[in-house]
């Protein structure tokens, strides 16, 4: 049996103190982070200089001691490996070139083409393999192809994704023709991950909870769960987390359905709705509202403890809903960590 904690929760395994990582821990609310992304000059050059990502992965864990720490890159990555433009707009996010018509999805790169431009990607997951603490568990991770193909169609981020829907609904064939593309790609990526250092795979699916009926299990359970399956079968016992965001009642049943070891969940739900329905399936990770890390107080310490212990009786990792924002204070994670473990 592993040592590391976040291992032990994956495995099925109640513990004491539940082991704990934040999404977005490595990021703007922290000021040795906005100095690396300076001296890198831009985010993508930081996503593709591993010495630098690598850096920006640790700093949260020398910090804060998280039990786990998650590669630094983005979703979008891939849908870049495979040809469209990417650039990230100062203070709006992620422009990518769109992808909509079947010549566009005939002309991306064969995924196995994609290993040359995410090398670096690659290199990051070595280096830290080497340097992190030995109780530190690394977080490989994909978007899901849902929410990926939502950006690549729509050419940015859109609370609707209405672009999407609307190729769905109008273009079902070369929709779907997206959606394989984006699997079979994503198997490739991920399993290239494992090879170089990633001990858990966790996929991205954060507009899962604008698929609603039959689409939530064509596009948020199917893709997902070839996935999980395909990575399986290269890599025996592979721990995979799944994070269908707002999936709701959806996320019932998710971890069956997909294959996921683990099932997180955002701050739509309660804690307690969900270590009642989800718990059941297996490890839960979530769910504290991640503007407590920007407002603190009495409040950040009851609703820690609330989280704590709503999944004491099953296997629970400690998170956030979303991602820690870029006005949060450092001082409120350092409180909610003290909070957990003293519980
Ligand atoms: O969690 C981590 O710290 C690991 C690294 C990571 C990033 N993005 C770094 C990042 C991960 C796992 C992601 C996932 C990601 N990227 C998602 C899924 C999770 C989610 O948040 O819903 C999505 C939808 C993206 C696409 C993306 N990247 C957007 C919409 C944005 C702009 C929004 C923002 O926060 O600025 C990004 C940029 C991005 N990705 C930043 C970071 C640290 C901020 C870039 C900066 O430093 O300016």
């Amino acid at each position: 049996m592993s040592q590391k904690t976040i291992l032990r929760a994956l495995a099925g395994e109640t513990l004491p103190v539940p082991p704990v990582w934040m999404m977005r821990q490595a990021g703007r609310y922290l000021p040795e982070y906005r100095a690396t992304r300076a001296q890198a000059g831009d985010f993508l050059s930081l996503c593709y200089t591993p010495d630098l990502a690598a850096e920006v992965t640790l700093q949260p864990i020398r910090r804060f001691g998280f039990d786990a720490a998650i590669l630094f890159a983005d979703i979008l990555l891939l849908p870049q490996a495979l040809g469209p433009k990417l650039w990230f707009e100062a203070g709006e996010g992620p422009r990518m070139e769109t992808t909509t018509t079947p010549a566009q999805v005939a002309a991306l790169r064969p995924a196995g083409a994609i290993h040359d431009t995410l090398a670096p990607v690659y290199e990051t997951l070595r280096i830290l393999s080497r340097e992190l603490p030995k109780e530190t568990t690394l977080i490989g991770f994909a978007g899901a192809p849902w929410t990926v193909v939502t950006y690549m169609i729509a050419g940015r981020g859109k609370d609707d994704q209405a672009g999407a829907h609307a190729l769905k609904a109008a273009d079902r064939a070369t929709f779907e023709a997206l959606i394989d593309r984006i699997t079979e790609a994503t198997i490739l990526y991920l399993s290239a991950q494992v090879e170089a250092g990633a001990e858990v795979i966790k996929l991205f699916d954060s507009w899962a909870g604008s698929l609603k009926g039959q689409d939530f299990a064509d596009f948020a359970v199917k893709p997902v769960a070839r996935i999980i399956s395909a990575l399986k079968d290269q890599h025996p016992g592979l721990p995979v987390i799944a994070f269908p965001r707002e999936a709701g009642p959806g996320y019932i049943g998710f971890a069956a359905a997909t294959g996921a070891d683990c099932v997180a969940v955002d701050n739509s739900v309660t804690p307690e709705w969900a270590a009642e329905h989800v718990q059941p399936g297996g490890c839960v990770q979530g769910n504290l509202d991640p503007r407590h890390m920007v407002t603190g107080g009495e409040a950040l310490v009851r609703e820690t403890r609330r989280v704590v212990d709503a999944f004491r009786n099953g296997p629970h990792i400690f998170n956030l809903g979303h991602g820690i924002t870029p006005d949060a204070d450092p001082a409120n994670v350092q409180l909610m960590l003290d909070t957990i473990r003293s519980a």
